[in-house]
This record gives C-alpha cells, structure tokens and sequence, in this order.
C-alpha cells in the first residue's frame, strides 16, 4: 500500500463514508467557558481543523454530567446551554466536508473535586471516604452518555465517541482492579462490560440508524487486561454495535510485554479479530506520511492524528502534497504554535505536555 491509500474514502456500518483515512483525534485544549460552553478559541479551532482535510474529526473529551469533570475549561454537552456552541462546530466541521464526533466523557473517580466535579469510583477501595457508585448511579450515567448523544446528534454531529479509554469511568469499570463490584457491573468481565455495552447500545437506541458510534479504548495502564479487552472488541464487533475503534496507543508500534500476546504489537491483537464491517483505527506517535501509509499495512482502516495535528494543523493536506512529509521536530516554541493558530490558552495546556513547548519560550 502507498501513501496514496490514505485518501481513498472509507464506509461505515451507520452514516456516510469518511472522505479519507485521517481522523482528528480527540484533544482537550481546556479553552472552553467555565461551564463547558464551547468558547470562541473552541471555534476558532475546530473552523481551522475543519479547513485541513480530515475525514473525521473528533472532538475533545466533553462532561456528560458536570459532576464528570476532570479539567478546567473542559467541552461540556451535559446541558441544552451547551447546544448553540457545539451546533457552531458541528456546522462548520460538515462546511469543511469532514465528519464530525463529539467524544463523550465521564472522569469516574478522577473527577475533580475543585472543578465542581463528583468523584464516582466503581470500587469503595479506590478513594478514601468516598463510596462505590451504586447500581441506580451507574444506570444514571448511562442514561447521561445517551443524553449526551441525543444533543450531539441535536447539535448536528454525525456521531459521537464514546470514551472507554485512560481509566476513565467506563475503562475504570473494566478493569478487575478498579471494580470489585458484585452487583451486575461486577464480577466477571461480561458483567465489566456491562455498562459500556449498555452507554453503546442506549445510544444506538435513542440515536438511530444514520448516527456514527465510535468507541475509543485503550490497553495499558489501571489494571486492564489485554485479553479481556480483546474479548470484549471481539463480542462489539461480532454483534456490530459500533461504527469504528478506535485505538488509543501512546505508541502505535508497542509491543505486548508480557502474556499471551507477548511479543506482538498490541495493534495486531486486534486487528487480527474479524471486523464485521466495523472499522478500525489507532492513534499513537503518528508524525510522518510514511508511519500513517504503514498503518492500513499493519492492518489499520484509518489513523488518528493528535500531536502532528497541533503541530501542523493541516497534517492531511501536508501528506497530499507530500508524500515524505515529516512533522517538525520537538520541543518547538511557544512563537511557532502561535503562528500556525494556537490560542494562548492551548499553547498553555501544551507547555503540560513533556518535550512539546521549548521551556522559556
Ligand atoms: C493536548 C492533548 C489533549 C488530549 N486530549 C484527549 C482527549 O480529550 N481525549 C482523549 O481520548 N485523548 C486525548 N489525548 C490523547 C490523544 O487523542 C492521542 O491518543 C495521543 O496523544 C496519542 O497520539 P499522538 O502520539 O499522535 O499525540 C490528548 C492528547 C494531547 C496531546
């Protein structure tokens, strides 16, 4: 396969087809209001990305409930006040030509106290003095991810992402460390699984037939087990209940450490299972032409883009030009996020990141 693949277009199960490979992955910026309003840097952002030629973008981890929160300035769809700013970016996103996504998030027991946030852990062991989320509390977030859908789709989103990655709650429920729950969102990993399976198919539900579901997720780290999630991605691709996985590596090219699936790459764990039509993609360390082209070699039917997005917004129309094209190297400075478009306030987020921002600049 060549770099050329990349901008053949790519069908859904649900919705209309991508117009190429490359998705905008998820990034939270913290530029919105206080109240999760998207804020005029939000749509500056989204109207440039929109410009780029992406196939699909996402956007950045948004509160289904304001108790859900993990960051300042985080994207909310937890309201109706929300719906003006999100229609804005839905709107310009479709102008652009590219699908759109709203990633819908929940921090479980990592929401923030101090941001207005309601810690909500699977386990009563997790936090000290905070009690495990009972059954009806579990079955009302999931109605909230479904509300949340409901407005994305409101808002004229193509579909949403549902967040099931990072230890957030959904990740946090799968994972045998976190949850030792013995009611039904406990126990076994079919029982783990539940709550996921039920945000998934409640969306599906109350959405319809021509909303895209994606379904972010990623291996390492809160005691998640590569097996289990493979199973899992098996049963979701098997029964068809989502439009894409999406992969969330910090490195696409990770090998398996230990277990079974030593040795291999994590990537090809799953992209090993058959897809049903479901699609797969995988974000991680994605900062050349040439890597994203060795993806759909590896398996992969589209990539995702975060860091080489931030650095050169348009990363898909750089690779059409280009099929050589190699993202800048790191750390840059403060002055060259500037000039390509970065609000001060994202640049700030960005100096959080390690080896991105040059220090003093
Ligand atoms: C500034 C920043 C914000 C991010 N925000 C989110 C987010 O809101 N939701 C999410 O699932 N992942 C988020 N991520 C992870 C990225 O989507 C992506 O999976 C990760 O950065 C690996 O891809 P990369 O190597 O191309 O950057 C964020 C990453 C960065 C750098």
């Amino acid at each position: 396969m060549s770099v050329s693949d990349l901008f053949k277009p790519l069908t859904f199960l649900h919705g209309s087809p991508m117009r190429n490979r490359f998705m905008m992955a998820p990034l939270t910026s913290q530029q919105s209001d206080f109240d999760g309003t998207a804020s005029q840097y939000d749509q500056f952002w989204m109207e440039q990305l929109a410009q780029s030629g992406y196939g699909l973008i996402q956007t950045s981890a948004s509160t289904v409930e304001a108790g859900a929160i993990a960051f300042e300035r985080q994207l909310g769809i937890h309201s109706d006040k929300h719906l003006p700013g999100l229609t804005k970016i839905a709107t310009a996103i479709r102008k652009g030509g590219a699908l759109s996504a709203v990633q819908l998030h929940h921090a479980g027991h990592r929401a923030v106290l101090s941001l207005g946030g309601i810690p909500a852990p699977a386990s009563g062991k997790t936090l000290k003095n905070v009690k495990a989320l009972s059954t009806e509390g579990v079955e009302r977030v999931r109605d909230s991810f479904i509300e949340a859908a409901k407005r994305a789709k409101l808002a004229g989103f193509d579909g949403v992402s549902v967040h099931g990655a990072f230890g957030w709650i959904l990740s946090e429920f799968l994972s045998p460390n976190l949850n030792d729950r013995t009611d039904k969102y406990g126990g076994n990993v079919e029982n783990r699984a539940r709550f996921t399976m039920e945000v998934i198919e409640g969306i599906r539900k109350a959405c319809g037939s021509d909303f895209q579901i994606g379904w972010r997720l990623s291996i390492e780290r809160y005691g998640l087990r590569l097996e289990e999630l493979r199973e899992i991605t098996a049963a979701i691709f098997d029964k068809q209940l989502i439009d894409y996985l999406d992969l969330a590596l910090w490195d696409s090219a990770q090998l398996v450490r230990e277990g079974s699936f030593q040795g291999k790459t994590m990537l090809s764990v799953f992209t090993e299972l058959p897809r049903k039509g479901v699609r797969l993609g995988a974000a991680g360390k994605i900062m050349s032409a040439q890597r994203a082209g060795e993806l759909l070699d590896e398996g992969c039917d589209f990539v995702l883009i975060a860091r080489a997005g931030i650095l050169q917004r348009d990363f898909p129309l750089q690779v059409k030009a280009n099929p050589m094209y190699d993202s800048p190297q790191l750390p840059v400075t403060a002055d060259f996020l500037r000039e390509g478009g970065l609000s001060e306030r994202f640049i700030e987020t960005m100096r959080g990141w390690q080896t991105f921002v040059k220090p003093g600049s």
